[in-house]
């Protein structure tokens, strides 16, 4: 099969990693007959510097044309000058919201041979972890109203809104009950229903859809509460559902305390099978052309496009799987080398691909 893949490399560190993601899959097209194209957009702080504006309509043309979308990271220092509504970040925003990608699905896995790295103590994530967070993406505070208020009795004002509609929480939450019936079944949503109204209709219509999947356990937490659980006894998870800002701040959190936040993929999905693929991580300016970055959490994410895009489980569990046989053959990034000798971005994409 050939498959179109739109490609952003973005900023920093995003042109290396998705490199090697691409030499990793290009290794998996050949080992199992697939064509992969790849058209090369803009998007970020490149696209200000080289057409004018962070998301250029051509970019989002392009994406809509292609099966699915591969990004590394955007942002930087250098365009940290730009107005608000032109920055590296916009273009993020602006595909979520012209894809229509409104379910990200980002997993804090705890990987066998990198427990030590996490922050927490072993016996609180002793036998491992894994949960995903599922953040819902194209609604709430970063996409509602927002203005200024020249004059109030404290002085001028800015305001954003955090609106959600019955419609959004209910295909966010079908996405979060999906996902928790084909792991541990259980459904933690996080809200702030003792304060917001927002929140209560979440949790009303969070609840509603449970009744769909009666083999799934529900529980509802306190976002404020489920900061703290997440350090305190965050094996209690399996599938957290929240809303953008909450799911923003919580997989932060939850990628953290794996300790290996240069290995976690993330997907985010519209309706139907279309994606957009990227690594948690960001564009890393310090460490940026210097081949000291972690390609895996763009190799493990171009796993995940496979796997929800492309419908290639075979090929996704290959990419799994290579990426487990070079952490057990002890190579190791700077990032995670923990005092060991490590390699560079390019060898760590070079043997992972030999692993295919
Ligand atoms: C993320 C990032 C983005 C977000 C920023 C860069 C707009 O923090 O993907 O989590 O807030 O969604
Ligand atoms: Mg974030």
């Amino acid at each position: 099969m050939n498959y179109n893949i739109a490609v952003v490399k973005g900023d920093g560190i995003g042109p290396e990693v998705v490199t090697e993601a691409i030499k990793v899959l290009d290794k998996v097209g050949e080992k199992y007959g697939h064509q992969f194209n790849y058209n090369y957009v803009l998007a970020g702080g490149c696209a200000i510097d080289e057409a004018g504006e962070c998301l250029p309509a051509e970019t989002i043309e392009i994406c809509k044309a292609s099966d699915a979308v591969l990004l590394g990271a955007v942002g930087g220092p250098k365009w940290d000058h730009v107005p608000g509504d032109q920055r590296p970040e916009r273009a993020l925003l602006g595909l979520r919201k012209e894809l229509g990608l409104f379910a990200n699905l980002r997993p804090a896995v705890v990987f066998d041979e990198l427990a030590d790295a996490s922050p927490l103590k072993p016996e609180i994530i002793d036998g491992g972890l894994d949960i995903v967070v599922v953040r819902e993406l194209t609604g709430g505070i970063y996409f509602g109203e927002k203005g200024f208020v020249e004059e109030t009795p404290l002085g001028p004002a800015a305001y954003d809104v955090e609106q959600y509609a019955e419609e959004e929480v209910r295909r966010i939450a079908r996405v979060a009950f999906d996902m928790a019936m084909k792991r541990d079944k259980k459904v933690t949503s996080v809200d702030k229903a003792n304060v917001l109204e927002s929140s209560r209709l979440w949790r009303r219509v969070v609840t509603e859809v449970a009744a769909e999947y009666p083999e799934v356990a529900l529980d509802h937490m306190y976002v404020d509460n489920a900061a703290m659980q997440l350090v305190r006894n965050p094996k209690q998870f399996d599938v957290i559902v929240t809303s953008n800002i909450f799911g923003d701040i919580l997989s932060d959190e939850a990628s953290q305390i794996t300790g290996s936040i240069g290995m976690l993929p993330s997907a985010s999905l519209a309706t139907g099978n279309f994606g957009m693929y990227e690594p948690v991580h960001g564009s890393a300016p310090d460490i940026a052309g210097q081949n000291l970055a972690n390609p895996i959490a763009t190799i493990l994410s171009v796993g995940m496009m496979l796997r929800y895009t492309l419908g290639l489980g075979k090929e996704a569990d290959a990419i799994d799987a290579a990426v487990d046989k070079f952490l057990k053959a002890g190579y190791r990034t700077p990032d995670i080398a923990a005092g060991r000798d490590a390699i560079g971005t390019v060898e760590c994409g070079d043997k992972i691909a030999a692993f295919i």
